[in-house]
């Protein structure tokens, strides 16, 4: 049995990625007009967040910037099959992906998820999602920014991360975490591109503890699946 298949878990996901379009489409189609390719869009987000990364993830506020349905269901897969006990998230916006996740851990009789935003509202409407989803209880929403929300103590060994916020954190987000992680521990890379801060050298270079690939079925996007080895 899958809880993504139908049930609270299904319909509150359905109005939320119909949500998602209609508050996103606008965005979409202006960053699509203004940049001509991935690694230029890539060049701006970098300089955008060196320049001033809680400001321009405040002028994203109001907008979901989710994962999609497809990949929803390939983190809720990467959660079952690491038999996922405790999950970090980078980066919740309106809990979309944390919902696939904590369904995933319900499915196997509960657990922990953490996620983090540095936006409260963003937070605040993330948490009534997953209630929605009556998955409350199973996760908790650090509100700020993650290089201190994730500082304080995770509670025991970490079986999956989602790296899904600012694009120049995550080799810092991830090595914050490191400690935490369980050998065979799942990284999602979400957008994790070589242009950003150093992360994807890092976790395709052997010597560093991890096994690393782009995910084939989404590479446009940068996604990237790691796998702890130490
Ligand atoms: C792409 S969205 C996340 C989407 C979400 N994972 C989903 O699929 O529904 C990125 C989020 O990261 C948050 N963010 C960016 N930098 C952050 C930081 N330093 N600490 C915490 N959150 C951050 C932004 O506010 C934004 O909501």
């Amino acid at each position: 049995m899958d809880s993504l298949s139908s049930g609270p878990v299904a319909e509150v996901l359905r109005r939320l990625h119909q949500e998602a379009e209609a508050a996103d489409a606008a965005l979409m189609q202006s960053l699509a007009s203004e940049t001509s390719s991935v690694e230029q869009a890539m060049r701006q987000v970098v300089e955008a967040e060196a320049k001033d990364l809680t400001g321009l993830y405040h002028g994203y506020a109001d907008n979901f910037l989710s994962v999609s349905p497809t990949f929803g269901r390939f983190l809720y897969m990467c959660a079952r099959s690491c038999k996922a006990r405790r999950i970090v998230e980078f980066g919740s916006s309106m809990g979309i992906s944390a919902i696939y996740m904590a369904a995933a851990l319900r499915d196997m009789g509960g657990g922990r998820l953490i996620g983090t935003d540095l936006e409260p509202s963003k937070a605040e409407r993330a948490r009534a999602n997953v209630t929605a989803a009556g998955l409350g209880d199973l996760v908790e929403f650090r509100v700020g920014d993650a290089r201190q929300t994730l500082q304080s103590d995770m509670g025991g060994d970490v079986d999956m991360v989602m790296l899904d916020g600012a694009f120049t954190l995550y080799l810092p987000i991830l090595k914050l975490l490191e400690p935490y992680l369980k050998p065979g521990a799942i990284i999602i890379g979400e957008n994790a591109f070589a242009q950003a801060g150093g992360y994807i050298q890092y976790v395709r270079d052997y010597q560093n503890g991890y096994l690393s690939l782009p995910l084939s079925f989404d590479p446009e996007r940068g996604n990237e699946l790691t796998v702890r080895t130490k």
